[in-house]
């Protein structure tokens, strides 16, 4: 039984393509999304619409539960302007049904977005990662969340984190991730793949989606994020709240996201809107 795992695609389209073409190549048995399919990228529609086309099932990410949370207006810091993007996709998404299921098992494999039921598991934390494999009824829970893979091994039981789709964090620009997971009488295999795609396409989705005209300067974080691989968005706003500080301000308003833009080391220089031509 051979299952292709793609995991945190972000509403990157054109990593997603080419990881579905990767993964028709190896012919397996069931494709899996398991979870932060939207949020942050340009195409959250189309990227949902292409899974559901190509009938793969997604699972719950911590950025679906995001979406669904501003929904159902259950949690007030989501309408703070650092969670623009998320505003954003909730209205490319309506009517959209987000109620995806926390995990799947197939065989001797768990599959979730991070842990079996917390898809904001911190997968970072020793202590809880060795917790959740205590918990587990099966040897093998297969998850993504963070952007590259990972392994943890506690109780006789493993947790691997597969790296993600749109957002990998590899330092290899162009790159997409995504697994094959090989169950077999003789064990479970695990093959990491690497994609490469046409990151290029990305900037002009930014400029045409529309979620510029709410969030530029988070896109740009995450526009630089996807095409460097490098993980931008911590790096950023640790800088927020450097500048929040520094302006005695006790939350994240405009004045602060704005000072915070126009202040950021970026990578590739520019003012945010010379970057995106606004
Ligand atoms: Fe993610
Ligand atoms: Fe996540």
């Amino acid at each position: 039984m051979r299952i292709a795992c793609i995991s945190d695609i972000h509403a990157n389209l054109p990593a997603l393509e080419a990881v579905l073409a990767d993964v028709r190549a190896q012919s397996p048995d069931l494709t899996l999304s398991l979870g932060d399919q939207v949020n942050f990228g340009p195409q959250p529609l189309q990227v949902l619409q292409l899974l559901e086309s190509e009938g793969i099932p997604c699972l719950l990410g911590n950025h679906e539960q995001r979406v669904l949370a501003l929904r159902e207006a259950s949690d007030a810091a989501l309408n703070a302007i650092n969670f623009a993007s998320v505003r954003w996709t909730m209205q490319q998404l309506a009517g959209v049904d987000l109620n995806l299921p926390l995990n799947r098992r197939v065989g001797e494999v768990l599959f979730a977005h991070a842990g079996a039921e917390n898809p904001s598991l911190r997968l970072d934390d020793l202590d809880a990662v060795r917790e959740e494999l205590r918990a587990l009824p099966y040897p093998l829970l297969v998850c993504g969340h963070y952007h590259n893979p990972l392994q943890h091994h506690a109780q006789g039981r493993a947790l691997c984190v597969i790296g993600s789709v749109g957002m990998a964090e590899n330092g290899v620009p162009g790159t997409a991730l995504y697994a094959l997971v090989d169950q077999t009488p003789q064990g479970v295999h695990v093959t990491p793949r690497i994609v490469p795609y046409d990151s290029g396409r990305l900037y002009e989705a930014f400029r045409s989606s529309g979620i510029l005209d709410m969030c530029p300067i988070m896109s740009r974080v995450v526009h630089e994020t996807m095409t460097q691989n490098r993980c931008m968005v911590m790096e950023f706003l640790a800088h927020v709240h450097a500048v929040m500080a520094s302006c005695g301000a006790d939350a994240i308003d405009e004045r602060v996201w704005t000072l915070a833009g126009n202040t950021f080391a970026w990578r590739t220089g520019q003012t945010v809107s010379a970057y995106w031509g606004l």
